[in-house]
Order: structure tokens, then sequence, then C-alpha cells
């Protein structure tokens, strides 16, 4: 298992470009199932949950062809309509194969997506969403088993406990673009990554309106053709490398990072006393060096503060000058980073979904453990800010969701190696 290494206390400065979003390709990826002509993503991420979603395709029948960023998908022969235990285990996203076999031939055997570090991830939503769909779904040994005769369009509420869910809304999609007559969904997530799948969709011949607002309407039709589609790049990539130049007092230029979709964390950034700035199309974060003031955080949906950078924000706030109070609501329990961060000589003590964070003068570095992909880059973040070494290991989790940290990092002045066992 690699680790990184890294000597913190280096200022970050230069130019750096994000990767394409990890979120938005991975239900284009299992979309383009839904034609059976061949479709051609591109700006794809080179990432372990990309091409565990590549392998469910070609497990399903379908012949990909990844070269560098793109993606060429060719479904002609996708007859199979399971996916297995083995796959499924290794990436919730795994579940979107669900709503893809039921757009495409009307069932789907699916593997029932288990615990996860970061909290319950039910899939309740998902799956009343397809029952109003027409879909009949029984569970057996510890797989979905589901079947349409028909699919017809239904209105829909998708709200669950915690906000709107990214995943059922794409699901549903992917199921209500076949279905006969018009299926409206309550609730939706506003998320990018649903903007994004409807363009896709709508490119490949689907009906879809209102993506990106809670309210969207779909018109179902009968069959979907080939299309072409660029990822857009990845706003959580972003929102981390804003964040490390702001931890380290440094001054960095994200050339393609998108202002309007991080607009919830440089709000926060800007009230720490980070300068961020748009420039040339991409975001210029700059940081003095002084002392970082206290920020209150409350994650929350789209176009709130994302928990996807939840741990990140908190690395920061570990070296802030007063007290911190940062609430989690999507997933309340996503706090596995907070022991290690204070291994590192952070104060922070979680009561409930919140996490009370007394500043501390310095970081000081200590071997760490990565238990999930953003509580991960959080320990990178604060390993930058850190005296002397911070070794982080279980770093697969961190390849999970960022392509060439170390070289991205280390390309603007940070003290990073991966070491391989
Ligand atoms: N929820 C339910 N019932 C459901 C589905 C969700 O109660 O049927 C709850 C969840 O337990 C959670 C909340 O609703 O409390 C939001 O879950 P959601 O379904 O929106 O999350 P997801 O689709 O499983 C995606 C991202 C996550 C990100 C969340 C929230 C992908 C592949 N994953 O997950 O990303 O945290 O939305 O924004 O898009 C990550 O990239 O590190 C990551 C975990």
């Amino acid at each position: 298992m690699d680790k990184f290494s890294i000597k913190g206390g280096k200022r970050l400065e230069g130019e750096l470009a994000v990767s394409g979003s990890k979120n938005s390709a991975l239900p284009l990826v299992m979309a383009s199932i839904l034609s059976d002509e061949v479709s051609t993503i591109s700006n794809v991420p080179n990432l372990a949950d990309i091409k565990s979603m590549i392998l469910i395709l070609e497990v399903l029948g379908t012949k990909t062809d990844l070269r560098g960023s793109v993606l060429r998908v060719e479904p002609s022969n996708c007859d199979k309509f399971e996916a297995p235990y083995d796959l499924v285990r290794k990436m919730r996203a795994s579940v979107y194969a669900l709503g893809a076999l039921i757009g495409r031939c009307g069932k789907a055997r699916v593997s029932f997506p288990g615990g996860c570090v970061i909290g319950p991830r039910p899939i309740d939503l998902h799956l009343k969403g397809l029952e109003e769909l027409g879909v009949q779904i029984e569970l057996e040994h510890g797989y979905i088993i589901a079947h349409a005769d028909k699919l017809v369009g239904n209105d829909i509420n998708l709200r669950g406990p915690h906000g709107p869910s990214v995943g059922a809304t794409v699901n549903v999609m992917m199921a209500a673009v076949k279905a006969e007559g018009v299926t409206i969904i309550r609730d939706a997530s506003c998320e990018p990554q649903i903007i994004e799948l409807a363009a896709f969709l709508n490119s490949m011949g689907a009906s879809i309106n209102g993506a990106g607002t809670p309210l969207v309407t779909i018109s179902g039709v009968k069959e979907l053709h080939g299309a072409k589609h660029s990822v857009i790049p990845d706003r959580i990539e972003t929102a981390t490398y804003m964040i490390a130049a702001a931890i380290t007092g440094g001054n960095i230029l994200i050339t393609n990072g998108s202002f309007e979709r991080t607009e919830a964390v440089i709000e926060k950034l800007r009230e720490a006393g980070v300068d961020i700035v748009e420039e040339n199309g991409g975001v210029r974060v700059s940081a003095s060096g002084g002392q970082l003031k206290p920020i209150d955080i409350r994650t929350a949906p789209y176009p709130g503060f994302p928990t996807d950078v939840q741990s990140q924000i908190m690395a920061l706030t570990t070296i802030a000058e007063g007290i911190s109070v940062i609430t989690e609501t999507v997933h309340p329990e996503r706090f596995m980073h907070v022991s290690e961060l204070n291994r590192m000589g952070a104060d922070i003590k979680i009561e409930g979904n919140n996490a009370v964070v007394k500043g501390v003068p310095k970081l000081s570095g200590a071997p760490v453990m990565a238990s999930e992909l953003r509580g991960g880059a959080g320990l990178v973040l604060a390993g930058l800010a850190a005296e002397n070494q911070t070794v982080v290991s279980r770093i697969y989790h961190i390849d999970r969701g960022y392509e060439d940290i170390e070289k991205k990092l280390a390309g603007v002045g940070a003290d990073i190696e991966r070491i391989s066992d």
C-alpha cells in the first residue's frame, strides 16, 4: 500500500489545472449504455473509481476503450444485467447500474451496496423512485432484483432526511428518460453533476428540463442515440487546492477552476481572510501567511457548502485563531479524520454532528491514516501546514478521487512524495 511522505511548511506558489469531475463522470459513463450507439466521453479523470465503473460496463457486455482521458463506449452487445457484489462493494456509485439497466432493458440484478465508513448510506429513495416508475423490486440474497414490463412516468418526490439525494436523482433520471409519458422529480438534487447528466442525456435525444433546480421534468422517449461529451472540471478538487494554498499561506492559480461552482467554499475562505479572485477563466487564491480567522461551516446540498470539502476546511480551521464550529448535515457521521488531525496536535471535539475546532498555533507532523477519500485529502492538507514530516498511509482512498495529487502539489512547491511498498 502506497503512502505519502510530506514535509510541511512550504508555501505553495504557481499554477495547476484540475482534472475532470469524478462525480460527474461516473453517471455519464453508466448512462452511455442507455443507447446502442457509440458514445465518447472526454476529460475523464484517470481514477480508480472510474476504472471500477468501466469494469462494470464490461461485465455487462459493453466494449470500452479508454485512451488518456477519452473514453469510447460501444454498448451494442451490452446484454447482461447483473452488477456483482465484488464490483459494487468497491464503490457505491455502482448502484447507478440499476437505473441504467432498467432504462436499457427493463431488468437489473445489482448487488445491494453495503455500509460505508462515512456513515449509513441507504438507497431507499432510489428504490422508491424506481418503484413509482412501475419497477417491481425484490431484495434477495444481498441483491436488488428489479424488473419492469413497462416504465410509466410519475410524480416523484426524492427528498430524504438529509436533503435531496444525488444518487437517487441519477437513477430515476436514467430510467425515466425511457418511460412512457412525463416524469416530474420534486426535490431533485441540484448538484452540477445532475445538470451535466441531463445535458448528456439530452444530447443522446432525451427530453429533460429543469436540471439544476429542485423540479426536473422528463418526457420519456423510445430510443436514445450515441453522443459526445466533455466532463466539467472537478469542483471538489478545485476547492481542495484552494485550501492547500490557503493553509500554506501560498498564492496559486487554478487555471480551469470554476469560480461559480465553488462559491460556497470561496465565501468561507474569504471570511477566514484568504483573497480569491477570478483570473483568466480560473481562480487565484492568495493568503498572506498571517493568522487565519475562525469560520463556522454548515455542510448542505448544492449550492451549500459541500460535505466533500468538510475535512479539508477542517484542516484549515485547526490553525485559525479562535473557535470554529463545523456542522455536518449531509453525512452526519463523517468525522473519521478528526482523531488523526488531533494526533497532529489539533484540538477538535465532536458533539453530535458538530465539530468544535479550537485553533492551535501549529500542527506537528505525524504518521496518520486515511480512512476515506476526502478525509484523506484533509490529512494531506494538514501535512502541508505541519512542522516536520507527516506520513499519510492508506492513500488508495485518496487515489479514488484525486488524479496525480502529489504531482500537482509538488508542481506548486509542496514537498510531497509517494512511497510505494
Ligand atoms: N440518503 C437517504 N436515502 C437514499 C439516498 C441517500 O437517506 O436513498 C441520504 C444519505 O444517507 C445522505 C444523504 O441522503 O445522508 C445524501 O446522500 P446522496 O444520495 O446525495 O449521496 P450519494 O449520491 O450516495 C454523492 C457523492 C458523494 C457526496 C454525496 C453528497 C457521488 C458518486 N458521490 O453520493 O461523494 O458526498 O453525493 O453530496 O457522486 C465523495 O466524492 O467523496 C463522495 C462521498
